[in-house]
């Protein structure tokens, strides 16, 4: 494994940061792969537009985990637009990039991500 993947994948892999749940979290989104059935969610905080804290949980594998670890570092601290702005290819470049069939497993933490702020802003809109 260590073979196939770069570096910074195994190193997101083995110790992923903003593991975890975020219990009163102003939004989530959750999005499945259709390719291998994983899952994965992502928890914001939110204040005056920006993502003061951002955690996920991934029942996926080693490359949905780095990707969703290197996502939450590269959203934290962004306005909503700008996180909006993040894209897969974002996530597998700053990871030094991913085997070629691995590359679907990116999509799920930038889908997850613009899921999350989706629905905060459906939800702000209700309000
Ligand atoms: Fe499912 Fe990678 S194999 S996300």
């Amino acid at each position: 494994m260590a073979d196939l993947y770069s570096k910074k994948v195994m190193d997101h892999f083995r110790n992923p940061k903003n593991h975890g749940e975020i219990k009163d979290a102003d939004a989530t989104g959750t999005v499945g792969n259709a390719v291998c059935g994983d899952l994965m969610t992502i928890y914001l905080k939110i204040k005056n537009d920006t993502i003061i804290d951002i955690k996920f949980l991934t029942f996926g594998c080693a490359a949905a985990i780095a990707t969703s670890s290197m996502i939450t570092e590269l959203a934290k601290g962004k306005t909503l637009d700008e996180a909006l702005k993040i894209t897969r290819k974002d996530v597998a470049d700053e990871l030094d990039g991913l085997p070629p069939i691995k590359m679907h497993c990116s999509n799920l933490a930038a889908d997850a991500l613009h899921e999350a702020i989706k629905n905060y802003r459906k939800k702000k809109t209700k309000k």
